[in-house]
């Protein structure tokens, strides 16, 4: 009998391993509670299978390793800055590269150089620390989002596309007010969802328009690629490095994160084609994260990036990487458990509405949800909904969002398949006990970004 399919495998072996630990259920009941039922307050010792993040959790290559010894730590002109800037140039083609600590560095930077008090930012849905730099330096997010991408059953393919009515709205009724129209590629919070070049095309005629800016988050820009080289109409066989330099030339500058797709565990840097907002960077850069050719990295990191962009434009790599996040969702979805749909690129979203019904989002659900697998297996995933919202900065009241999720965010190169299936098995037992899982309270809230540190308790 003939195959219907042939299988891909990753393509990679295994050269180094570290050993993780399976804890009883009295262990991880333990953790938890000391944990304030926040996943991210528990010690990585006492989690088997860590799903929190994509952020700095990659597995690097031995050619990344090999980098690591070629670190230039001069203080000044690190050999290392320079293989980075040309990655950079190469891979996404902005003109001046500024190197951070992480994505929220370059955040910062850019906001407080482009942003004015009073200023509006929209964008393609928000992220934490984006919206937070955002208004630290005085300006307002305004969500300009599909609405399907707020509907977790909407199979629309590209949930990360703006809505271009409510942006042209938004730029008409706030003529200068606009310094900048932020896009994310791929759009975390609505489940890792892509934004389609025909959109960013839009956006970028519009952005001309009104005389202002496009500045990419461009954390997961290899992701996007590949969902648009799947299906956008034109891209089908295209390689992922020219989708990429093609959704980067859109736009006149970015934010990374180099702790996703570009496979490093530190790092990040803004690229910016405008010389006097580079120059202002640049002045910046020295007052929060170090001199201009370094931005808090060590040279051997900037090295391990600059490798690491290259390796994340491959098609293999990309598409055995999005293949995994695939292959854990349809596992879930064969048994029928609500998940952010289509299935997105850097992990699988729970629905913990439609997963713990009886649970109010003001008992903060998706809190639960991640509370309950942890406790089931040692799986450790990450609450997106109501805690992460957090509070209006003008009203103080508590945000709900549409989605009320549990991200369960596969790092790179990092898990087999088998950690898929034990993951899997282990939402599925949730699932079949899902209403003796109980909502939680708040005993502890953070004044910034307060999913990272906020504490709860169940309640009776
Ligand atoms: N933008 C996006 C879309 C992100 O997902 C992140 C981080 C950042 C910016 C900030 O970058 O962490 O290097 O400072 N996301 C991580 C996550 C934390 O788990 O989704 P950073």
């Amino acid at each position: 009998m003939p195959l219907t399919r042939r299988s891909w495998a990753e393509p990679f072996k295994i050269k180094v391993v570290e050993p993780v630990r399976l804890t009883t259920p009295e262990q991880r009941a333990k953790a938890l509670e000391a944990a304030g039922y926040n996943t991210f307050l528990l010690r990585s010792r006492d989690v088997y299978i860590d799903l929190l993040t994509d952020s700095g959790t990659s597995a690097m290559s031995d050619r990344q390793w090999a980098g690591m010894m070629l670190g230039d730590e001069a203080y000044a002109g690190s050999e290392n800055y320079y293989h980075l800037e040309a990655a950079v140039q190469n891979a996404y083609g902005y003109k001046h590269v500024i190197p951070t600590h992480q994505g929220r560095g370059a955040e910062h930077l850019l906001s407080r150089v482009l942003i004015k008090p009073g200023d509006i930012i929209p964008g393609n849905m928000y992220f934490t620390t984006t919206r937070l730099h955002q208004e630290m330096a005085g300006g307002t997010f305004i969500d300009a989002v599909i609405p399907e991408a707020h509907d977790p059953a909407s199979t629309h393919p590209f949930k990360g596309n703006f809505d271009i009515d409510k942006l042209e709205r938004i730029l008409s009724e706030n003529p200068r007010r606009v310094p900048y129209i932020c896009a994310a590629a791929t759009v975390n919070m609505a489940g890792g969802q892509p934004i389609s070049l025909e959109n960013l095309t839009h956006v970028r005629e519009l952005a001309d328009r009104h005389k202002t800016r496009i500045i990419l988050d461009a954390t997961r820009i290899a992701e996007n690629a590949y969902f648009l080289q799947q299906r956008e109409p034109g891209q089908k066989g295209r390689p992922i490095r020219a989708i990429v330099r093609d959704l980067a030339n859109l736009t006149d500058g970015c934010t990374m994160s180099a702790k996703k797709d570009p496979l490093a565990n530190i790092g990040g840097f803004i690229g910016i084609n405008d010389d006097a907002v580079a120059e202002e960077i640049s002045n910046l850069v020295v007052v929060f994260e170090g001199l201009h050719t370094y931005g808090g990295m060590a040279g051997r990191d900037m090295e391990a990036v600059a490798i690491g962009i290259e390796e994340s434009l491959e098609d293999d790599h990309i598409r055995a990487r999005v293949g995994q996040v695939e292959y854990l969702g349809e596992k879930l979805l064969g048994w029928g458990i609500p998940i952010v749909l289509p299935i997105g690129g850097h992990g699988i979203y729970l629905d913990a509405k439609a997963f713990l019904p009886h649970i109010p989002q003001s008992q903060y659900p998706a809190q639960a949800l991640a509370a309950a697998l942890y406790l089931d297996s040692g799986v450790r995933a990450m609450e997106r909904g109501a805690v992460s919202a957090g509070r209006d900065p003008v009203s103080g009241v508590e945000r709900f969002p549409k989605l009320e999720l549990v991200r369960l965010t596969i790092p790179r190169r990092v898990y087999t398949q088998a950690h898929m299936d034990v993951t899997a098995e282990s939402v599925y037992c949730v699932y079949e006990e899902r209403h003796n899982v109980r909502g939680l309270k708040m005993t502890y809230e953070p004044r910034f970004l307060r999913f990272f540190q906020a504490r709860f308790a169940p309640i009776n």
